[in-house]
């Protein structure tokens, strides 16, 4: 398995199988668009970067990070105390289930420190649910810090409304 960082775009379907198999399935039950996750997928081949761990066979892992300010639901307290245009977002970090607890998501997250451009950016952040407890202590381990949250509408997997999730931001410094 080797992981890095990529544009090869033959990567494309395999990074948009796995998103698809990992939150569709998840414990939020939430309703996923497959093609508004195609076109979210792409926008990483545009102007995000994206860092996979694969063997010849699997795609074992992906992480995508782009700029923070492209995120919309930002909260106001990150806004005020950070220059947006030095930070890093990771906006995805999935591993494909029968490879979890094997390290690929603390390796992905080491590799997004040893590509990211230190020159251009200062600090990092990462959003979670609150009650995925598998991906806040991987983050914890690797020295975020817990920094705001807030609430994200989010459609049932069955379309029969919303619910919200609680979504805490996590912040690290890049060097
Ligand atoms: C979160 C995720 C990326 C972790 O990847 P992973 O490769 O299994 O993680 P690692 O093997 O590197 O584990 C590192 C640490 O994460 C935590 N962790 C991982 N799986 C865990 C679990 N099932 N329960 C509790 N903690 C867990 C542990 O602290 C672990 O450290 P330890 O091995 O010393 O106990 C993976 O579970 C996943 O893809 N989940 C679904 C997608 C997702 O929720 N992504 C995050 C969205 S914000």
């Amino acid at each position: 398995m080797e992981i890095i960082q990529t544009e090869n775009i033959n990567f494309r379907n395999k990074i948009i199988a796995l998103y698809l198999e990992t939150f569709s399935s998840g414990q939020s039950e939430q309703y996923i668009d497959s093609t508004e996750i195609s076109r979210y997928i792409d926008g990483f081949f545009v102007d995000g970067k994206i860092i996979i761990a694969h063997s010849s066979n699997h795609l074992e892992g992906v992480l995508l990070y782009g700029q923070l300010n492209k995120d919309q639901l930002l909260p106001n307290k990150i806004k005020d105390n950070f220059q947006l245009e030095k930070c890093l977002y990771i906006a995805e970090i999935m591993v494909s289930e029968e490879f979890r607890g094997k390290g690929i998501g603390t390796q992905l997250i080491r590799s997004f420190f040893e590509n990211a451009d230190k020159e251009q950016y200062s600090d990092v952040f990462i959003r979670v649910w609150d009650e995925n407890l598998a991906a806040l202590s991987l983050y914890e381990k690797m020295g975020f810090q817990t920094v705001s949250s807030m609430n994200q509408k989010k459609i049932k997997a069955d379309k029969s409304g919303t619910f919200d999730m609680k979504k805490i931001y996590l912040h690290k410094k890049l060097v």
